[in-house]
C-alpha cells in the first residue's frame, strides 16, 4: 500500500469516529441539567471541533483487539473531555494566554475567565463520570477510571513542567524537551490507545503493542505541534502559532532544529507502526492514523 492510500485511509478512519463520538457527545451527556449558561460554555468548549484524535484512538484500539466500537464510546467521550478541558485551561491567560482554538476565539475569550475554568472543571468531572457509569464490566470500568487518572495526571504534571518549570536538572535539553512531551501531550495520547484496549478485552501482549503505539504516537504528535508552530500561519492551524520561542518554551525543533525533527517524527513513525505489526489485519486503521498524524499541517 502507498503512503498516500494509507494517508487518504487515515483520515477516513478518523473521520467515521469523529462522527461517532460527536454524536455521542452531544446526545448522551446530560446537558440539560446544567445551569443554562455552563452548559453553553462546555458545549462551545466540547462540540463541533478539533481532529478527535484520542477518542479516535480509543475506538480504534478497542476493535484493533477484536472489540466493538460501542463498548469503547463512553471511554472515547471521556478521553475528549479530559482533552478538551486541557485545551480551555492551557488557554488561560495564566497558562498561555491565546486567544484562537480550533479557529474560534477561546472560550475565556467567548465566555469570560472565571467561565473558562469552571467549565473546564466540569469537563474534568464529567469524563470520569462517564466511565464510570459505562456498560463495561466493573474490573474493566475500574482499569478505565484508574488510566484516566494515571494520564490525566501526568498532563497536569507535563503542564506544569511546560509552563512553572522544575525539571531535573542532570537531564539533557533533549531529555528536558521529552519529558514535558511525554507527560503534557504523549500520556493522554497512550492513555486513549490503552482505555481502548480495555474496552476490547486485550490480552496482556496486545495492550502492551497498544502501549508501545500510543508512547511512540503521543511523542510524535507533540514534535510535530512544535514543529507546526514554527511553520505554519495561524489562520491555517487555527490556534496562534509562532509563539512557542519566544514565550521560552522548550521546543524540539528549539533543541534539535527542524531537519532533525523530521527525522524524529520518522523514526517515532517507525516505532509506532512496528509496534501494532503484532495485530495484523485489525491493527491497519491505527497504522494508517499514525501515518496521517506524521505528516498533518494543522
Ligand atoms: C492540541 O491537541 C494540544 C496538544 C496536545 C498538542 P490537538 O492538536 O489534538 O487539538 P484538537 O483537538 O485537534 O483541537
Ligand atoms: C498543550 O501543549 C498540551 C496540553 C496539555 C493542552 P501546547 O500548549 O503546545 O498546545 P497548543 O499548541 O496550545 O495546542
Ligand atoms: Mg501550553
Ligand atoms: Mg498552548
Ligand atoms: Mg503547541
Amino acid at each position: 500500500m502507498t503512503t498516500a492510500t494509507a494517508i487518504q485511509e487515515g483520515r477516513d478512519a478518523l473521520s467515521e469516529s469523529a462522527m461517532l463520538v460527536e454524536h455521542w457527545l452531544s446526545t448522551s451527556v446530560e446537558w440539560s441539567q446544567l445551569p443554562t449558561h455552563l452548559a453553553d460554555a462546555a458545549q462551545y468548549g466540547v462540540l463541533g471541533g478539533g481532529k478527535r484524535l484520542r477518542p479516535a484512538l480509543v475506538i480504534h484500539s478497542c476493535r484493533a483487539v477484536g472489540g466493538h466500537h460501542n463498548a469503547s464510546l463512553p471511554a472515547a467521550a471521556a478521553l475528549e473531555l479530559v482533552h478538551c478541558f486541557s485545551l480551555v485551561h492551557d488557554d488561560l491567560p495564566a497558562l498561555d494566554n491565546d486567544a484562537l482554538r480550533r479557529g474560534q476565539p477561546t472560550l475565556h475569550i467567548h465566555a469570560g475567565e472565571p467561565m473558562a475554568i469552571l467549565a473546564g472543571d466540569l469537563m474534568l468531572a464529567m469524563a470520569f463520570g462517564l466511565v464510570a457509569d459505562s456498560n463495561n464490566t466493573a474490573e474493566v470500568r475500574s482499569q478505565l477510571v484508574s488510566e484516566l487518572a494515571g494520564g490525566t495526571s501526568d498532563m497536569v504534571a507535563g503542564q506544569v513542567y511546560d509552563t512553572l518549570g522544575g525539571l531535573p536538572e542532570e537531564l539533557t535539553p533533549l531529555e528536558q524537551v521529552k519529558l514535558v512531551h511525554r507527560n503534557k501531550t504523549g500520556a493522554l495520547i497512550r492513555s486513549a490507545c490503552r482505555m481502548g484496549g480495555l474496552c476490547g478485552d486485550a490480552s496482556r501482549e496486545e495492550l502492551m503493542a497498544l502501549t508501545v503505539y500510543g508512547e511512540a504516537m503521543g511523542l510524535m504528535f507533540q514534535v510535530v505541534d512544535d514543529l507546526l508552530d514554527v511553520t505554519q500561519s495561524a489562520g491555517h492551524v487555527g490556534k496562534a502559532t509562532g509563539k512557542d520561542a519566544a514565550c521560552g518554551k522548550r521546543t524540539y525543533p528549539g533543541v534539535l532544529g527542524e531537519a532533525a525533527c523530521r527525522d524524529e517524527i520518522e523514526r517515532l513513525l517507525g516505532e509506532a507502526l512496528n509496534a501494532i505489526g503484532f495485530l495484523g489485519p485489525n491493527g491497519h486503521p491505527l497504522a494508517c492514523i499514525a501515518e496521517l498524524m506524521a505528516i498533518r499541517t494543522r
